[in-house]
């Protein structure tokens, strides 16, 4: 076990900045800024039912995950080409680099755009191609997910699978995301296990705004190897035993659990306990343009809030690496500068 070096406090938003680490929770259609959406709207000819940008970003305050998303699939709709998906993942892999982020899991949306007539091709190439540009131009790695609608039909699931086939080399997982409440993961039971027959990652969004019964379901049902969001697992005593047991991650996501209205306040947030009943809690930006901050606005924000240490910075971004689907030689290099980025802080002290 690494031995956390004395670390002044004051130099602890500068550490969790240089930290190297990986984001495993990040919709690409949530890192959509209104400038970007703004000139895809402009570049495609499409009118935008805001006058600017201000205004736009004025209409981002939300009291429920719904009320969200009901403003996040609308500003996805001015992406239609692949230059567009390009460009909003080049746009978001730039900003994660510049937070030290070496390894991004990406998750999409195909059916929010294949639902407008846009042919799944155009959404997995340009997203692809901009993780493939990023690794040669940034030194980033990253991955895409696919996420079904989980407000959409099993059924759909099926046909969005289907269509997603024949570039299964482009994705290495599926995830389940959007309304939780009204939708449990009991609701994809089939089309997960085919995916897992297939060899793909599994994911899921569950305990965000549901009950623990969720995440059980999630795990038990879906046999997903992640929990996304997960912070109602608080509540359940033998659930948290389950977690911590099996080390099973969860992408947390502290400003957008603020900015929905999960806690009343970042104070509040439950990660710091998470992490000390020794679960695998990851931080991570959720939907960064929408929320108010990438990745390490989120590490400076929780922590200042909650009075977290270096000894919870290393262990978050250690377990981000351990809960990374990234090859383990890739794992060890990272955790391997993870210990140096710590014991430079201390020399220069
Ligand atoms: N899609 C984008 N962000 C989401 C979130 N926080 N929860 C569920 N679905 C989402
Ligand atoms: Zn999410």
């Amino acid at each position: 076990m690494f031995k956390i070096p004395p670390i002044a406090p004051e130099r602890l938003p500068a550490l969790l900045r240089a930290i190297p680490k990986a984001e495993l929770h990040i919709h690409i259609e949530g890192s959509l800024e209104p400038e970007l959406i703004f000139a895809l709207a402009q570049r495609n000819g499409q009118m935008l039912p805001y006058p600017s940008v201000e205004a736009l970003r004025s209409a981002y305050a939300f009291t429920n995950l719904q009320s969200f998303l009901d403003i996040y699939y609308a500003g996805a709709s001015v992406l239609l080409h692949e230059q567009d998906f390009y460009d909003m993942a080049r746009a978001y892999l730039a900003r994660a680099a510049a937070d030290n982020v070496v390894h991004a899991e990406i998750f999409f949306d195909p059916q929010t755009h294949t639902a407008r007539g846009v042919p799944i091709e155009t959404v997995i190439n340009g997203l692809h191609r901009a993780c493939e540009d990023a690794r040669t131009l940034l030194g980033i790695s990253a991955s895409l997910i696919l996420c079904f609608l989980r407000h959409l039909s099993e059924e759909e699931a099926f046909a969005t699978l289907e269509q997603a086939l024949p570039l299964q080399d482009k994705f290495i997982g599926v995830g389940l995301d959007s309304s939780e409440l009204g939708h449990p993961p009991e609701k994809f039971a089939r089309v997960f296990a085919r995916c897992r027959e297939l060899g793909l990652h599994l994911v899921a969004h569950a305990g965000e705004e549901g009950p623990p019964a969720s995440i059980w379901s999630a795990l038990d049902v879906l046999k997903v190897e992640r929990i996304d969001h997960g912070v109602q697992a608080f509540k359940d005593a033998t659930l948290m035993q389950r977690l911590a047991q099996s080390r099973t991650p969860l992408t947390v996501c502290p400003l957008s659990n603020q900015k929905l209205c999960v806690f009343p306040d970042l104070k509040d947030h439950n990660l710091r306990p998470l992490l000390e009943a020794g679960l695998c809690a990851t931080v991570n930006s959720d939907d960064p343009a929408y929320f108010g901050g990438y990745i390490n606005d989120n590490f400076t924000q929780v922590f200042a809030a909650t009075g977290m240490t270096a000894r919870h910075a290393y262990q978050l971004a250690s377990n981000s690496f351990e809960a990374s689907f990234a090859s383990e030689p890739d794992k060890r290099r990272w955790q391997h500068q993870l210990k140096e980025v710590f014991e430079r802080f201390v020399e220069y002290d």
